[in-house]
């Protein structure tokens, strides 16, 4: 399996590490070139590309912006990881540089879309459609049949109800309970989750 590069140096490049080594893969280290460190658990934290041909990315910043900016220069492949502990239910799909981290569930005939994250301990419950650059939190709780579209930031410790749509570049809060579908942009949070900007 080819090696990995992981952009990024920070809190969520230690996740995306974790999820790596789990996963038997070799790491070579990290590319950040705002980082003051130089070494990352011992590996070199890189302030240039080295643009190994032979190895495969993951972006492993959690803001959704910066994700798919970044995602957009590398011109090498991506790597999809997913931890060991993770369950990936049948007829899942799982696209390009998309990380599922320890003890995430996806439930059958869910899709997941390019450079989405779906964090430590969240469920996807079945027959979801998630799109790219999402980040669905630690813990969120996602029903059967929802759709997120592109850039959208599901919350920790959420719960979506089945059937929901939340639109592109909209955040739902924290802990917030998700009854009716979430317009373009908007932030929603509290139970029942209503507008908060
Ligand atoms: C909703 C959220 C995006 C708002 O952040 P913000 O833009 O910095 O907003 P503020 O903290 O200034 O709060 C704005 C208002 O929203 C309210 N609010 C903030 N977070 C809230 C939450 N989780 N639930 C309900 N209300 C919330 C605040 O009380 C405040 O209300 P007020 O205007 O009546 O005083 C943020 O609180 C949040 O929940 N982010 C998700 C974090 C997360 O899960 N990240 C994943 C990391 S792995």
């Amino acid at each position: 399996m080819a090696p990995i590069l992981i952009h990024g140096a920070g809190g969520h490049a230690k996740v995306a590490y974790t999820v790596a080594i789990a996963s038997q893969r070799e790491v070579i280290g990290f590319l950040d070139p705002h980082s003051p460190l130089q070494t990352l658990f011992d590996l070199p934290v890189f302030k240039s590309n080295p643009y190994r041909s032979d190895a495969e990315n993951i972006i492993a910043i959690g803001n959704n912006m910066i994700r798919q900016q970044l995602a957009e220069k590398e011109l090498n492949a991506f790597a999809t990881l997913v931890h060991p502990s993770a369950i990936i239910a049948p007829g899942v799909t799982l696209g390009p540089g998309t990380l599922v981290c320890a003890g995430a569930i996806v439930e059958a005939d869910s899709t997941i879309g390019a450079h989405t994250i779906i964090n430590t301990g969240a469920t996807i419950n079945h027959d979801c459609t998630i799109g790219n650059y999402v980040h669905i939190a630690p813990g969120a709780n996602l029903c059967g049949g929802i759709t997120i579209h592109d850039q959208a930031l599901i919350g920790a410790g959420s719960t979506i109800i089945p059937n929901i749509t939340v639109n592109k570049e909209s955040t739902l809060a924290a802990g917030a309970t998700l009854i009716e579908d979430l317009p373009p942009g908007e932030t929603w949070g509290g139970v029942p989750a209503r507008y908060l900007g």
